[in-house]
Order: C-alpha cells, then structure tokens, then sequence
C-alpha cells in the first residue's frame, strides 16, 4: 500500500502543496476544539464556586468568549480546508484522465490485446473517481482523526491523569476492536467487489449476446447464473453492511461507558478533594469529543487502502511501456507516388508464435493488389503491418522507397483510405461518420461518395437525411454500416486505398455497385484488396495467395487458374458453390 501511495504523492507534483496545507489547517482546526474544553472547565469552576455565593459574570463572559473565538476559528479553519481538498484532488484526478487518455493514445495495439476494454474504461472512470474522492480527503481526515485522539487523550491526561488514564481505555479498546473486526471483515469486502464485477460481467456479456442468448433457449441457464451470482452478492452485502454499521454502535457504547466511568470515577475524586467540578466536566467533552475521530480513523485507513488499490491500477497503465516517441522523425513532404515493398517481413502477435513468415512483396504506385486465402490466413495481418498498426519482428516495409519505420505512424495513417473489416460507426450525425476527422468537405463530396456506394437514397429516406444521429448498435444493418465505411473512405481520397473485405455483408446488386464505385477509386492508386469472394478480384494486376502466413501463390487471376493449384481449386470451389 505504502509504495503506491509513494508514487501517487510524486506523481501529484505541484498539488502536493495545498494538500499539505489542507492537512495543516485541519491539524488546526482540531486542536482549538481540543482546547476549548479547557475553558469549559474554568468556567463550571466559576459556576459551582459561585453557586451560593456570588457568581463572577465578568470572568465567565470572558471565559466564554475564548471558547466561542476557538471554536470559531475551527469552523474558518475546516471550511477553508474543506474548499482546498476536494478541490486539489479533483484537479489530481482530472490531470490523471488526461493523462490515462493521452497514454491511451501512446499505447502499442497489442497492449489492447491483451486487455479487456471493459477493465481500461474501468481504470479510466472508476478508479480515476476513487482517487479525485480519496486523494487529499484521507488524508486529511487521517490528520484531523490522528490531532484529535492525541490531542484529547493528552488534555485528557494533562487535566487529570488517574481520570484521564481511566476514561481513555474504553475508547482505544473499542478502536483496537475496531480494526479486529475490519480485519476479519475485509475478506467480506473484497467478496463484495468481486461478486459485483461478475455481476457487471453477465450483464454485459447477456445483453450484448441477447440474440444468441434467445436463439439458443439459453435464457433459463442464464436466470440460473445470474441468480447464482445474486445470491452471493446479497450474501456478501448484507454482512458488509452489517459490520459497517456495527461500528458507530461500538464508538457510541465506549463514549457512553467513558460517562459512566467519569461520573463514578470522578466522583470519587471529587469527594476525596483531588478534583474540582470543572474536570468533571471537561472529561466528559474529551470522552464525547474522542468519539468521531475514532470512526474517522477506520474511515480514513479504509479510504486510504482503496485509494492505494485504485492508483495501483492507475499506474499500472500510466506506466506500460509506450510506442517509441517519433516527433524526430521527419518525412520530406513531397507526394506519394505510391510504390510499396514488403522485405522478408517476420510478424507474431505473441512472441514464439510467429504469423507471418518471409513475406517479401514488390508492388509497383498504381498497382492493385488482392490478397486471398483461407480464414485466418494473416491477410488482415499483412494490412495491419502495411498500417504499422503493428511494429515487424525483422525485415522491412517500405514506402516508395523510405522504410515505413522511419517516418511518423501518423504519416502512414494519412497514406491510406483504409476500409476495415468490422465496419465502425459511432455516436453523431451521418454526415459526421462520413467525413470522419476531416475538415472542409464539400457537400457535393459527400453525396457523391454515398450516391457511388448506394447509400443516397436510404440517407434521404430517414428523417433529418444526413443529420440523423447514428449510434454503433442501431439504425443501420451490417451491410449499410459497410457501404457507409466505403464512403468514409471515398471521402478521404488518400493516395493509397486498403479494402478488407469491404463487400461480405452486402447484396449482390450493392456489391456490383460497390465494386463500380471502388474501381472509380482504386483507379491511379495503389490499392490493397483482401476478399474471399474471388469474382470481386478478378481484374487485379496481382494475386496474392496466402496460406498460414505464407505467400503460396502469386499472379494475375488467368495465370493463377492456368496454374491449376490451390487459386484454381479455390476459385472452382466457389464457382461450383454457385452453380
Ligand atoms: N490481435 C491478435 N493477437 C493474437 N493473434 C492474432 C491477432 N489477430 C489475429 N491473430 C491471429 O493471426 C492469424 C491471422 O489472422 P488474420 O486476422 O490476419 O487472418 P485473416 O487472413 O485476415 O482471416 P479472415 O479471412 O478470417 O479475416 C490468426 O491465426 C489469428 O488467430
Ligand atoms: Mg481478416
């Protein structure tokens, strides 16, 4: 817990400094009501020696004066403190999302790979909140907790030390308490968690499958699990919630036994002469004051463990290790012709499991290239490092003529129009997923690009055309969602074009639409086809065929059929498929 708690304090830099304040002006705070008792007592004094006789009003007033300036001063102390503290570790907690999300962006895409999404969003919200609630208010409540128990046991025993030493037992037994039972009780805690993210879990993982979940009668088996998990959340619950309020039932009998031993102990005191009244008194403000500290006590090392927990996990991420920094890479910003070079390129996601092998590759500016074969063949792969969304294990990949490696990732980006397989859309208007990141785009354009896919017509049909907002689960089907991606990349008209599977979802008639309009833009530009439908590459001046990693096969669609190998066999496979 300690070195997580070292590393947030270094990380938070500057904002150290108005914690560090905040916890002085709480110290404060605590020690004028620790101190006002001491007046109380003056003035019971004052009262009971005047009862009888005659009672100095001047000497209470002032007596009462002090005790109302230090407990005014304590309410000016915790207020400023209240406005610093939540303050500063909201400031912390913002720097960190901005920083989470600035990282999230450094982060190689393997990384994404082997992390749910769920558990980054988690570290992003979750976590961050924990640390803008916990950071500087526990602390701080550390500080008042700690000034208050030492300060009232010290005046305790500074007013009377038998008394003192008698009325402080209770309440430090009922701590020591306590902490056994959070100790026991953590286990219940942590359960809590654990059954609560299973929980989120199924939910999930049942409404993003609910389809399958029907189509397969799976709804009992998923009551099942989902009661399972119920059961042993409401277990869990119900006994954290049951020790949690045992706590303030444990202070408030240690406050009350801590009256009961004043007034029995201190009784006896006064009878035999050895105290005043007044200590009386100011004891029983001690044992009250001693109350709310204690439980402010466990609340603050609580805080603190969950705080340590959720900065671990925070910098767990802050601290994974980035892509290299490249803003000294520079690119002459001459156009690009387009000739493109795959050199003996190795590639494995997982070290030891190597996915690509030797994969060499001329490709002239102009040229278009299909990739085909089987299902997990590495074509998505080979377009991915084409991407440098992936860094190559050896071997390189140049771009005419210059080794992807050595310009800027973004640069690479800017050089293609890439369609993806699982078509992406989200949150905004129609128009807003069509020109995606890119600014200034005539009107004109963009129906162009939507009129050569088919996507027009279905636009103008729905209510605000392309003002309708889009979400990534409804308003379009599969196939829509992929002529809208084809458009976004007609749209960017970027000098070299990637197709990865851009037509599998769509009807026929769309496809022979679609593959008008990507002839119109593959034409001048280098252009990457993946496609399992081999009649949609039919026209490409070069075939890849790749099994398993390797390029098996290379040639134009005739070549490859007049070959007679795994192509034709492909080919006829589907050809025999129609018929
Ligand atoms: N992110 C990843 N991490 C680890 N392995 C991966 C990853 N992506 C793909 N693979 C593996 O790499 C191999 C090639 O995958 P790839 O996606 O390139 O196939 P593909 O030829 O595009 O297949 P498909 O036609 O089904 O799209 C597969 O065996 C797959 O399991
Ligand atoms: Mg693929």
């Amino acid at each position: 817990m300690y070195s997580s708690l070292k590393v947030l304090f270094s990380y938070i830099g500057k904002y150290k400094w108005p914690i560090f304040l905040g916890v002085i002006l709480s110290i404060l705070g605590s020690l004028m009501v620790v101190i006002g008792p001491q007046y109380l007592k003056r003035i019971s004094d004052e009262i009971f020696d005047g009862i009888g006789g005659e009672m100095d009003m001047d000497a209470i007033l002032f007596l009462a004066c002090i005790v109302l300036t230090l407990y005014l001063l304590s309410v000016v102390f915790n207020t400023i403190e209240s406005y610093i503290i939540p303050s500063t570790s909201q400031r912390v907690a913002n720097k960190m999302r901005r920083d989470l999300n600035a990282k999230i962006n450094r982060l190689p895409l393997n990384y994404y790979d082997n992390s749910s999404t769920g558990d980054i969003m988690s570290r992003l919200t979750n976590d961050a909140d924990t640390v803008g609630e916990q950071c500087g208010a526990s602390f701080s409540m550390l500080a008042t907790a700690l000034s208050m128990i030492i300060g009232c046991s010290a005046m305790m025993l500074y007013t009377n030390l038998t008394l003192g030493l008698i009325c402080i037992i209770p309440p430090f037994a009922g701590f020591l308490l306590m902490r056994f039972i959070m100790h026991r009780t953590h286990g219940f805690y942590v359960a809590q968690s654990v059954n609560l993210g299973k929980m989120n879990g199924l939910v999930e993982e049942v409404y993003y499958g609910h389809t399958v979940v029907s189509a397969y009668g799976a709804e009992e088996e998923c009551k099942g699990r989902f009661s399972d998990i119920n059961e042993d959340l409401y277990r869990t619950a119900y006994k954290t919630r049951f020790f949690t309020s045992m706590m303030p039932q444990i202070t408030g009998f240690v406050s009350n036994l801590g009256y009961v031993l004043t007034c029995i102990v201190g009784s006896m005191l006064v009878i035999e002469g050895e105290i005043t009244y007044g200590v009386i008194v100011a004891i029983i403000v001690y044992v009250r004051l001693l109350n709310s500290p204690l439980l402010q006590l466990a609340d603050a090392l609580g805080g603190m463990q969950s705080l340590a927990a959720s900065s671990e996990r925070i910098f767990d991420l802050l601290l994974a290790p980035e892509m290299d920094d490249e803003s000294s890479k520079e690119c002459p910003d001459v156009p690009v012709r387009g000739d493109v070079e795959f050199r003996d390129v190795n590639f494995s996601y997982i070290e030891g499991i190597e996915i690509i092998h030797h994969f060499s590759l001329q490709v002239k500016a102009g040229q278009k290239i299909a990739i085909v074969g089987p299902t997990g063949a590495g074509k998505t792969t080979v377009v991915n490092l084409l991407m440098r969304f992936y860094e190559v294990d050896s071997g390189s990949i140049l771009i005419d003529g210059i080794p992807t490696k050595d310009m800027p990732r973004e640069k690479v980006h800017s050089m293609f129009s890439m369609v993806l397989q699982d078509p992406w859309v989200f949150d905004g208007t129609v128009k807003e997923n069509l020109i995606f990141n890119g600014a200034d785009v005539p009107d004109e354009r963009i129906i162009e690009a939507c009129k050569a896919v088919g996507l027009h017509d279905l636009i103008m049909s729905l209510p605000k055309g392309y003002d309708t907002e889009l979400n990534a689960n409804t308003g379009l089907s599969a196939g829509q969602k992929q002529q809208l991606t084809i458009a976004r990349a007609m749209i960017l008209n970027a000098p070299m074009v990637i197709f990865d599977e851009a037509t599998s979802s769509v009807d026929t008639h769309t496809e022979k639409k679609i593959q008008k309009a990507m002839e119109d833009l593959t034409q001048g530009r280098t252009s990457f086809l993946i496609a399992h439908r081999l009649s949609t590459i039919r026209d490409c001046d070069l075939i890849l065929v790749m099994k398993k990693g390797c390029i098996v096969e290379t040639g134009t669609h005739e070549e490859l059929l007049a070959k007679g190998g795994f192509y034709s066999e492909l080919y006829s496979s589907q050809f025999e498929n129609c018929n």
